[in-house]
């Protein structure tokens, strides 16, 4: 039987309907939701129900996972999910709060950025019968097709630097957390152009606030076209907005699409979330 599915957008995102992750998926089906997660970018799964243990176990079937040593915000006994959340217990934050509120793709900062991110929801705020918090999401293979013969041909070969973006924020705000994680990593180079590693697909693989210059090219032309770039990105008709519902498991590629975390809510108002990540290849 076919798999039903249904699109979320002209440009990103597909649906898939009537799975439940938390029961043992055969080789044909992951086979099939592989491949739609390849070729759309986003992949949707709603009314799940998933143990720590099940959502690991689901996200263990697409590669190696990130491990969050030494992360505040690991979920206890299980470092491999990662709490979002502005839900404070016993005065303490238990997940990181602000994931996300510009737009950016996880951890292009690595040399081998993840191929994808699983975020599971649990808790949705909610206001007068309207959902908060929403995930905004582009397609930046579609901006890549969008783009202009020249201008393609001007990136061809182009490198950027990477940094990561608390790194940026802590060398701006010279605060404590500056000598802390962020500032441990290095720069890291992957080009202004990525390929899909299974699909061949080509999209922009820069952002403004990530990205802080493109190898041999002086920063008066770097920075323009960086910028360029990511508002190119971002223009509504390439877009998926997605309205969370508790249940939703929602993956997306890190390699075709950037997203941003809509702060629009806050205490007592409560948002939490669970995310796996799955490490990727280098980008080419
Ligand atoms: C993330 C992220 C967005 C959100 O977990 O990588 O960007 O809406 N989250 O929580
Ligand atoms: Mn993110």
């Amino acid at each position: 039987m076919p798999m039903e599915t249904r699109k979320l957008s002209k440009s990103i995102g597909v649906e898939v309907i009537g799975i439940d992750l938390s029961a043992s998926i055969d080789d044909d089906s992951f086979a099939d939701i592989e491949r739609r997660f390849d070729e759309n970018t986003v992949v949707l799964f709603r009314d799940q129900r998933l143990t720590p243990q099940q959502h690991i176990d689901f996200a263990r079937c697409f590669g190696e996972l990130e491990i969050n040593v030494m992360n505040d915000y690991a979920l206890a006994s299980f470092p491999e999910v990662l709490v979002i959340s502005n839900v404070v217990e016993n005065g303490r934050q238990i997940g990181l709060a602000d994931a996300g509120r510009n737009w950016h793709t996880d951890m292009s900062y690595m040399p081998r950025p993840p191929r994808g991110s699983l975020l599971y929801a649990l808790k949705v705020p909610e206001k007068a019968g309207r959902v908060l918090g929403d995930t905004l999401f582009v397609s930046t293979a579609a901006a890549y097709d969008a783009l202009p013969a020249e201008t393609k041909e001007r990136l061809e070969g182009l490198k950027a630097i990477h940094r990561s973006s608390a790194r940026i924020r802590n060398a701006e705000s010279r605060t404590e957390r500056a000598t802390a994680r962020g500032n441990a990593l290095p720069d890291v180079v992957h080009p202004v152009v990525r390929t899909h590693p299974v699909t061949g697909r080509r999209s922009i693989y820069v952002r403004e606030g990530e990205c802080i210059g493109i190898i041999g090219m002086p920063d008066e032309e770097a920075l323009p076209l960086i910028r360029a770039l990511s508002d190119f990105c971002i223009r509504p008709e390439l877009m998926y907005r997605h309205e969370w519902r508790v249940g939703d498991l929602l993956m997306w590629d890190n390699c075709t699409a950037q997203h941003l975390a809509v702060n629009d809510y806050e205490l007592p108002l409560e948002r939490l979330m669970y995310r796996v990540t799955v490490n990727g290849t280098v980008p080419f």
